[in-house]
């Protein structure tokens, strides 16, 4: 596993991933391949570029342009392939669903055929929790459960795993899959929950907490996540399935009130607004089977919202200029009705 084409390369979990293989394999190239949508961003790969600058390529690429994807396979000899590109907000699926179908399932449909064609040694799907829907009290997912999406990111995420297991059926194509569930930490696009809070808290700003905030979420640190990732790409056995999260869980509300604590901000930031349609409630992983590969989880919740406060809280020049432009312009439509109505928790 020496020369890894990363999709998705630019992105949250993609440039932390690409981060922890330079420094872990001395003797691995890594091409990130990204469009650079609202979410990729050469900020998040800028040390990476510096330090590793012989090791690291990034090539600007539409996972769904089955040419161009083909030209960077032959060009640098891939043999690994990890798919982190991906539409992935899931209220933006809600406004427009058609990149999310683009993107999530026929851009896989074009890797998983340049990855036949070129004969790869593996190709990893990353994968999310919310494939197996919303996960009643008491449960936890194991990776041969039903897959139940219910919102349109989560059925294409579900469209994309059900491809990449119908190729290793088929073709005998070497694929892995992981479901992961939520990531927190460095360079997250401040749409998503906790950077969002975070940076709307250093600001004073309103935090808008979905209907009651009793939905249970299992946040990981991404760097773990990133370990099993690579766990699973290089010992998961092909045409598996892998789950991967701490088995902790942790209320919407409760997390909200851990990021305040953190920053010493008070509560009454807290607006309880209109929910998500179709929101689902919990979602919760058996995470035995890689486990049993040998991962482990090292950072608890607490642990884990501390380092993603801190480093918000160190990296401004990151995210400052993220919040301004397209940014505002989303945040007004998605949110700017539900803050004005919006109630005190
Ligand atoms: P992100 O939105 O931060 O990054 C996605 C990246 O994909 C961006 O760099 C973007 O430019 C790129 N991209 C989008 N469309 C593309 C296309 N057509 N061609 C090439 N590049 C494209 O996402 P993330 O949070 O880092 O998630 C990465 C993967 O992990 C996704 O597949 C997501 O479903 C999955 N996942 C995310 C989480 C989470 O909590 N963030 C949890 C489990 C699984
Ligand atoms: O579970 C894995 C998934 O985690 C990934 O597959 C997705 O790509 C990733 O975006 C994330 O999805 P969520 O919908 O769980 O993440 P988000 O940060 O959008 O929301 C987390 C929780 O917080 C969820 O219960 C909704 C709630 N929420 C979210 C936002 C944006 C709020 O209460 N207010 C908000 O403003």
């Amino acid at each position: 596993m020496r020369k890894i084409l990363v999709t998705g390369g630019a992105g949250f979990i993609g440039s932390n991933f690409v981060r922890h293989l330079l420094h872990t394999y001395a003797d691995c190239q890594i091409v990130v391949y990204d469009k650079l949508t609202y979410c990729g961003n050469l900020d998040n790969l800028q040390d990476v570029a510096e330090r590793f600058a012989g090791r690291y390529t990034f090539i600007q690429g539409d996972i769904a342009d089955a040419a161009a994807v083909g030209a960077a396979m032959q060009a640098h000899g891939i043999d690994v392939i990890v798919n982190l590109a991906a539409e992935t907000h899931v209220d933006r699926s809600l406004m427009e669903p058609d990149a999310f179908l683009k993107t999530d399932v026929y851009g896989t449909y074009v890797l998983l055929e340049a990855a036949r064609q070129h004969g790869v040694e593996r190709y990893h799907q990353v994968s999310t929790d919310e494939v197996y829907g919303e996960i009643p009290p008491g449960y936890r997912s194991l990776e041969t459960d039903p897959v139940r999406p219910r919102s349109p990111y989560s059925a294409t995420k579900t469209g994309g795993d059900l491809l990449c297991l119908a190729y290793h059926n088929s073709f005998g194509l070497p694929v892995t899959i992981t479901r992961g569930a939520n990531n927190i930490g460095p360079y997250q696009y401040p749409e998503k929950v906790v950077p969002l809070f975070i940076t709307n808290a250093l600001d004073d700003q309103p935090l808008p907490l979905y209907g009651d905030g009793r939905q249970v979420r299992d946040y990981q640190y991404v760097l773990d996540h990133c370990e099993a990732i690579d766990l699973v790409m290089r010992h998961g056995r092909p045409g598996e399935v892998y789950n991967v999260g701490t088995g902790h869980e942790t209320e919407n509300i409760v997390m909200a009130h851990a990021i305040l604590d953190l920053l010493g901000k008070p509560y009454s930031l807290i607006r309880s607004v209109a929910d998500r349609p179709g929101h689902d409630r919990r979602y919760a992983l058996s995470v035995d089977k890689v486990r049993a590969l040998g991962w482990r989880s090292s950072h608890s919740f607490q642990q884990a919202i501390e380092k993603t406060v801190r480093w918000y809280v160190d990296n401004e020049w990151w995210w400052r200029k993220l919040k301004s432009g397209a940014y505002l312009d989303y945040y007004r439509q998605w949110y700017g009705q539900r803050l004005a109505e919006a109630d005190r928790p």
